[in-house]
């Protein structure tokens, strides 16, 4: 993390939080949402304003939103407030991550990547618990920050000896632009003996 991208990130949560704040959790959350637990411990990492954190935090599972952006987990903390819905926010920084060992009972990582969180996340879940990971995959248009998106095939391969549950890679819509972008997305349980 540089000090660049968080004030990147400060600057446009400060001028389109609310914008942010109405977006829809991401569809992948949703659609696996009644099989997830309804209690426990989840992480929503890189979670902005916490859109795809709350929804688990409603659900009933103590939910900690992470992310550089105080500004973004400001907002997120204060919806939380307002409907009394168990979110932590801290400011971390996830290019250098540590997790207890078995911690959580699911991860969410929506669009961001960064690649030390993918050991630490094997090694953060509970036996049985769920990753729910979307994020864009580099295509020949990629031309900035080509470490922030997935080769084709990366995601799936990094957590292959897991219970894959959904592995696809397909287009979503990016931002506020009607664009169309390539997206990984998998949804893994960690087996019992696993890391
Ligand atoms: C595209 S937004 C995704 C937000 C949310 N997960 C979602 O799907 O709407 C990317 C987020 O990553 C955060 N971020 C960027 N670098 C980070 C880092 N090194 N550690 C933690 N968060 C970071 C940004 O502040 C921003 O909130």
């Amino acid at each position: 993390m540089t000090s660049r991208d968080r004030l990147k990130w400060n600057g446009r949560y400060a001028a389109e939080g609310q914008h942010w704040q109405k977006s829809l959790p991401r569809k992948l959350l949703m659609t696996y949402l009644e099989e997830l637990p309804a209690a426990g411990l989840a992480l929503d990492a890189a979670a902005g304003v916490g859109v795809n954190g709350l929804v688990l935090a409603r659900r009933g599972l103590r939910v900690v939103a992470l992310d550089i952006s105080e500004v973004g987990l400001r907002l997120a903390r204060r919806q939380a407030q307002a409907e009394g819905v168990a979110l932590d926010t801290a400011v971390y920084d996830l290019s250098r991550p540590w997790f207890p060992t078995d911690c959580f009972n699911v991860i969410l990582n929506f669009r961001f990547l960064e690649r030390a969180t993918f050991p630490m996340y094997r090694r953060a879940l509970k036996p049985g618990g769920w990753l729910i990971f979307e994020t864009f995959i580099r295509t020949p248009e990629t031309d900035t920050d080509i470490e922030f998106y997935l080769r084709p095939g990366e995601l799936h391969a990094a957590f292959a000896d897991w219970e894959v549950v959904h592995s696809e890679e397909v287009t979503a819509v990016h931002g506020r632009s009607p664009q169309q972008r390539p997206v990984a997305q998998l949804v893994a349980r960690k087996p019992e003996g696993g890391d």
